[in-house]
């Protein structure tokens, strides 16, 4: 059976004022059906850009420059913008880091939801569509009374929510989460988290959940896709990428989370920043950060190392010549 989602080496580009923008660089992964993958890692390492690139919706200075984009089998790396409209109605759905670009404010929530249905299914009798918004509503954990409020008297947690419902409307069966609850506070980011687990579980809709911060994917994903610098550098199930993490970069983002921290002393931060994707890095991009690089890390990119079935990691520290080295953020107690 073929994947849901197949990406294979995957290459986009920017032209940019200051030169070419290498913001994915050879990205391959695939998603089946209901699974949920989610793409972290730092700001400016590419994962936006990985996923408006499979959806399409590049501005025009972007170009792919390698790679195919499968879907259930069918490569759409070529289709055309009108192919594309017809899949994002249908196949694909997305979710944004701010609900607010996402609605229009001055419709009910009701109305907005209405007309995603209806581009779906266009011939719903009135009272079957009004079934079927409330039936959304119920579905995102929000009141039907919400269908006749306009999104600015909703706070930031019911609005992710309707965008959640819009984007439901047209029964998905692949749905892109790009930092859906990054301008949320904390609390309300867990429910949302939690109700993108339900849904997925009640519905069977493969998400792509997309973030900056490991602690927040680690609730709510099946597997774990490590980004840095164009590349995906690490990638397994999301217990392996925590509890066994392989690549430098991964210690690093597991070191710096909050929960992490050893009681009095200072939170880690992972020195100095992501490169710049102009020209960047030759060899592991990761290695002027990394506490542990070997010489060959400054020189040749290291390839996928394999560890189990399911886990990979690109770091020369897999390499059996390495040094072995103890990962410094300890075995988690699951
Ligand atoms: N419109 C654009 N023009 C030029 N470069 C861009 C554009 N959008 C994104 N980039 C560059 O692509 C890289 C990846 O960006 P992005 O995918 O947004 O990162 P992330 O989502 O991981 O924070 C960055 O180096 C960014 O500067
Ligand atoms: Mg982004």
């Amino acid at each position: 059976m073929s994947a849901l989602l197949d990406v294979q080496d995957l290459s986009v580009t920017f032209h940019s004022p200051h030169g070419l923008v290498e913001a994915v660089r050879g990205v391959s992964f695939s998603l089946q059906a209901g699974e949920v993958l989610a793409i972290v890692g730092e700001s400016g390492c590419g994962k936006s850009v990985l996923c408006k690139s499979i959806m399409k919706l590049l501005p025009e200075s972007a170009q792919i420059v390698g790679g195919r984009i499968l879907l259930k089998g069918t490569d759409i790396t070529g289709y055309t913008e009108r192919e594309m409209r017809r899949l994002r109605g249908r196949a694909f759905s997305m979710l944004f880091q701010d609900p607010m670009t996402a609605l229009a404010p001055t419709m009910t929530i009701g109305r907005q939801i209405g007309e995603a249905v209806l581009v779906h299914r266009p011939r719903l009798p009135r009272a079957a569509l009004r079934r079927r918004v409330a039936e959304l509503l119920d579905l995102v954990g929000l009141d039907p009374a919400a269908a006749r409020l306009c999104p600015y008297a909703l706070s930031g947690g019911m609005r992710q929510r309707s965008v959640l419902a819009v984007a439901l409307a047209s029964e998905p069966s692949l749905l892109f989460a790009d930092e859906p609850t990054t301008a949320l506070d904390v609390t309300i980011q867990a429910q949302v988290l939690d109700l993108l687990r339900a849904i997925q579980q009640k519905l069977g809709t493969a998400t792509v959940l997309v973030s900056h911060d490991l602690a927040v994917v680690a609730r709510a994903a099946d597997r774990v896709a490590v980004m840095y610098a164009g590349k995906l550098v690490e990638t397994g199930t999301a217990e392996e990428v925590f509890y066994d993490p392989r690549h430098p970069y991964t210690w690093g983002l597991l070191r710096a989370l909050p929960a992490r921290a050893r009681e009095g002393e200072p939170l880690y931060t992972i020195p100095g920043m992501p490169p710049s994707l102009i020209d960047p890095p030759k060899g592991d991009a990761f290695a002027c950060r990394n506490e542990y690089a070997l010489a060959i890390d400054y020189e040749e990119m290291p390839p996928m190392f394999q560890i189990t079935d399911t886990h990979f990691a690109a770091t020369w520290l897999l390499d059996p010549r390495a040094p072995k080295i103890e990962p410094p953020v300890g075995r988690w107690s699951k």
